[in-house]
């Protein structure tokens, strides 16, 4: 193989063969081919794009980069989802559990959040004593037991996709549709699934801005995990304001925690349905049921023990996690609420420290926005928009001062 003429080929509008692609990343895996090749490749990709067999030879490739995790014959159907993140986006902490009631195997690896979105395993950490790093022995205990673990990517699993990312991440390379759909389908299905719910977001508070980019990686992401023999399927949410009603990692699990209760919100509540019944055996109505009879709720105490979490802290995350300057934001007129800023909103969490700006940041479990209202209701003068919950005066005096930039009333 002589990478030169492969990544001129590809400069030129060409395709790669499943074999090219196959040796590529191999060489690349092992460190036989040097960074400056790979981002010269991912660039000419980025800016040719990929068919949509290239895209599944190079999802394959680099799914079998390392180990996926291997199920007995007669094991459950194992299903999961994946969403492309969203300000306020907790689904999987209720979905997770939730699909685990229906008698499925739910083995959920998850990310940490970066930029102005949140991830399930920063969430996950806030509640005491949880452990996201679990070998993938200790992977199969849990779900052997309980149904559902929620896990961050093993040392094992798709390497390629480590190294292929901390590369395109500098090298301006991350928005490519084929490039992404590789990225997060090879990780999904090292999970070794049979089916697969992917939730593609677009807006303000979203990687893709517009409907029709999320479109578009939607299709990519649904071909590829067809022609690699998962059943895939696709929900495209709009993600102009916030999901449910807070954001910032202890306030997200104590609103889970609500939900997993019985207590909505409802726009979290329908994402949750939405998202399960694409992979369920259940109809949704039954999935409901499970919820509002606490099936679920029992079920993701059972996740928090196995994985070492302090059961007793999740009706009291509030507490456990107490930021020590809050204050309401509150409307000045009355009207109806027309825009709560989703973009907005994610950067006001993140500059209080609730996000990571680099991936080596430290977060802070406590500080975020909670009491979130919903667009389209009527709101009087006096009524809280949010709750603003900082570390320090100043951090809360920058949050009250730019919010009303985000939110409009009319
Ligand atoms: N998330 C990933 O895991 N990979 C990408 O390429 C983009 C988002």
């Amino acid at each position: 193989m002589h990478i030169p003429s492969l990544i001129g080929h590809k400069r030129d509008g060409g395709s790669l063969t499943a074999g090219e692609i196959r040796a590529v990343i191999q060489a690349f895996t092992r460190g036989e081919m040097p960074d400056y090749q790979m981002s010269a490749l991912a660039m000419a990709i980025y800016f040719q794009g990929m068919t949509p067999e290239e895209t599944t030879a190079l999802t394959e490739a680099m799914l079998h980069s390392g180990s996926t995790l291997q199920w007995a014959e007669n094991a459950p159907l194992r299903v999961d989802k994946h969403s492309t993140g969203g300000i306020g986006d907790k689904t999987s902490l209720i979905l997770a559990p939730l699909l685990a009631c229906d008698g499925l195997w739910v083995p959920m690896i998850s990310g940490r959040g970066l930029g102005i979105t949140g991830g399930t395993l920063d969430k996950l950490e806030s509640i005491p004593g949880f452990r996201t790093q679990l070998s993938e022995e200790e992977i199969h205990g849990v779900i052997e037991k309980v149904g559902c673990v929620m896990v961050g990517q093993t040392a094992g699993i798709c390497p390629a996709d480590k190294k292929l990312y901390a590369l395109r991440d500098v090298t301006g390379t991350v928005p490519s549709i084929p490039l992404i759909t590789a990225s997060i389908l090879s990780k999904k299905l090292a999970e070794g699934l049979n089916r697969l719910v992917l939730d593609v977001k677009w807006g303000s508070g979203a990687f893709m801005k517009t409907n029709e980019e999320a479109h578009q990686l939607a299709q990519s992401m649904v071909t590829v995990g067809r022609a690699l023999g998962v059943r895939s399927s696709v929900r495209l949410s709009e993600m102009n304001e916030p999901t449910g009603e807070s954001a910032g990692n202890a306030l997200e699990v104590a609103e889970c925690v609500r939900c997993l209760q019985g207590h909505g919100p409802q726009d979290l509540e329908d994402i949750v349905l939405d998202l399960a019944s694409a992979v369920s055996i259940s109809s949704r109505s039954e999935l409901a049921e499970m919820l509002r009879r606490g099936d679920a709720w029992r079920k993701f105490q059972q996740m928090v023990a196995a994985q070492g979490g302090k059961v007793s802290a999740l009706e009291k995350m509030a507490t456990v996690h107490k930021a020590p300057f809050i204050a309401e934001f509150k409307a000045t007129h009355s009207g109806m609420l027309q825009r709560m800023d989703a973009g907005g909103i994610g950067k006001v969490v993140l500059e209080l420290g609730a996000g990571r700006s680099k991936a080596a940041d430290p977060v802070d479990f406590a500080v975020g926005c909670d009491r979130i209202a919903k667009t389209g209701t009527e709101i009087g003068g006096g009524d809280v928009l949010i709750r603003v919950h900082a570390r320090t005066q100043t951090a809360l005096e920058h949050a009250l001062a730019v919010l009303p930039q985000h939110i409009d009333i009319v």
